[in-house]
Order: C-alpha cells, then sequence, then structure tokens
C-alpha cells in the first residue's frame, strides 16, 4: 500500500477555442475531433481511468457541451443499436458512473492556470490529475499510470516532462531539472515559454500533471504571466521548495494533436497499429509516397 492519498480525480480544460482547427471546430469542440474512430478527448479519459482516476472535472466553455454529451447515455441511440442486434461493446468507453463527470464554466478565457482553479470546488482538498487532451499520450502503461507510479514513491507534485530541439522551447513550459534517477527527475524551476536563450533546458511539461490541493491557493493570486495569461507554470512553480516535485520522464510516444501535422501524424502511425486497418493504409502510403 503506498503512504500517498490516491489520486481519485482529473481535470480537464477544455475551454479553449480550438482557432487553430477552424473552420472545422466552428460548432465542434476541437476535442471532439477523431484520430481515427475515437475524438481526442476519450484517449485522455481512457488514460486517466487506466491510472485509476475515478472522477472526471471538465473545465467548459460556451460551445462545449458536445464533450459531456459523448460521455453521457445515449438512450435513443443504445435502444435502436439493441433492436437492430448491433454491439453496444463500441460505446463502452464512454460510460461514466452517474456522478464521476462533472462540468464547470470558464466564463472568459484567461488562461491555463484559471481554468484549473475554476475546478477548485470539485477538487476540494485532495491531489489531483490534469489531462491537456491536445498532447496525445501513447504508451504500455499509459502516461498517467507511469506518472501515478512515481507518485506512490515519491508524492508531492509530478509533472511529465520529454526533450524537443532546442528551437521549440519558447512554445512550452521548461523546467530546471535537478537530480536525475530513471524517468525521475527533480524539478528546481518552471518557466513558461521562455526565450530559446534563456531556457533552463529542453525539457518540456507534456501536458499531464499530478498536484496538490495547495496549488488551488497559489492560482487565486497568481498574476498574469507569458501572453498575459494565468498560468499554471507560474503557480506551479511558487510551490518548488515548500513541497517534492518531479518530473517523469514519459516511456512512450507523443503526438501534438493541438496542430495539423501533429494530428496527421497521431493518425497516420496509429492507423498504421491498428490490425483492421494497417494493411489498407499502408498500401494507400506507398501509393500516395510514390505518386
Ligand atoms: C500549455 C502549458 C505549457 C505546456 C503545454 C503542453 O501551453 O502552459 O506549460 O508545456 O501546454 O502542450 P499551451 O499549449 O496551452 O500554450
Amino acid at each position: 500500500m503506498s503512504r500517498q492519498k490516491p489520486i481519485r480525480k482529473a481535470v480537464f480544460p477544455v475551454a479553449g477555442l480550438g482557432t487553430r482547427f477552424l473552420p472545422a471546430t466552428k460548432a465542434i469542440p476541437k476535442e471532439m475531433l477523431p484520430v481515427i474512430d475515437r475524438p481526442l478527448i476519450q484517449y485522455a479519459v481512457d488514460e486517466a481511468r487506466e491510472a485509476g482516476i475515478e472522477q472526471l472535472i471538465f473545465v467548459t466553455g460556451r460551445g462545449k457541451t458536445a464533450i459531456v454529451e459523448h460521455f453521457d447515455m445515449a438512450f435513443e441511440l443504445e435502444t435502436t443499436m439493441k433492436e437492430r442486434d448491433k454491439a453496444l461493446k463500441v460505446l463502452e468507453p464512454t460510460r461514466i458512473q452517474p456522478g464521476n463527470l462533472v462540468a464547470v464554466r470558464q466564463q472568459v478565457p484567461l488562461g491555463l492556470g484559471h481554468a484549473v482553479w475554476c475546478a477548485r470546488a470539485i477538487v476540494g482538498d485532495e491531489p489531483f490529475a490534469i489531462f491537456l487532451p491536445d498532447e496525445l499520450m501513447i504508451g504500455e502503461p499509459g502516461c498517467m499510470k507511469q506518472m501515478v507510479e512515481a507518485y506512490e514513491q515519491v508524492g508531492g507534485n509530478i509533472i511529465s516532462v520529454l526533450e524537443v530541439p532546442e528551437d521549440e522551447v519558447s512554445s512550452y513550459g521548461v523546467i530546471a531539472p535537478g537530480k536525475r534517477e530513471g524517468a525521475l527527475t527533480e524539478v528546481k524551476g518552471l518557466v513558461e515559454k521562455p526565450k530559446r536563450a534563456e531556457a533552463p533546458s529542453n525539457l518540456i511539461i507534456s501536458g499531464r500533471y499530478i498536484l496538490q490541493p495547495e496549488v488551488m491557493r497559489v492560482l487565486e493570486s497568481q498574476e498574469k504571466g507569458a501572453g498575459g495569461e494565468i498560468q499554471l507554470t507560474d503557480a506551479m512553480a511558487q510551490m518548488i521548495g515548500q513541497q517534492p516535485f518531479h518530473a517523469v520522464t514519459f516511456a512512450g510516444r507523443r503526438f501534438d494533436c493541438g496542430s495539423k501535422t501533429g494530428f496527421i501524424e497521431a493518425t497516420l502511425a496509429l492507423a498504421l497499429e491498428r490490425p483492421d486497418l494497417a494493411d489498407d493504409v499502408r498500401a494507400i502510403a506507398r501509393r500516395l509516397l510514390a505518386e
């Protein structure tokens, strides 16, 4: 048994406007765009449930209700499918126990830190996870499960990190690394979207967090940072030295589905691994590349 309080809740900040994928995301949340046949949000929710998380907290905004609908029971659909003898198994990942899905609204887009803070009443006084669904993490076990395993050893706060080429660091939160032991690195400092020359490393925060509830109090009075937004990274930086803070280097693959090329890469990579699609997709890719 671990000495740490278990991670039972996860916050999914999904209020963003998704302007990079317009016009596709005019009436559909970007988190509902499918990689093959699962919407992006589903991959994050599956990863959360694999890690033992029970309660999902969506921080949504206007026009984002499709995400909540997706995880609701679709009575008419299920009845019709049953009548037609169609298997309901495909809907299994979308089933969330009543009470285990909560949606709160972020009324103004003030940044990721503010979005997380909007969930404070539901998170309450326990450690919790955060998932940024744009970051598609594929691994066995999944990224959050790897982080929970690390958390059971060291407690405190844990973020997932990965290395990127130096010219990309200014798009992300970057860590100043301390001692390293296996996949675990001590976090000595954190900066959000630094200039390339000022970045303390090329290890970036890759959209998965396990945080102690005290971060909510820090966020309460957090001033605006990079891009004029209330940054989660700045609030986390203030917790270093107060509580243990570690980074886990994820053993697996990450696709940046916030970008079009990342999205295409994810679709292709995952299709090439699907037994029902791989042969056809490989043949198509070969033909297209030969043209
Ligand atoms: C957010 C975080 C950043 C993190 C990134 C991962 O940035 O603020 O620290 O590295 O997600 O995708 P955003 O992509 O919202 O600008």
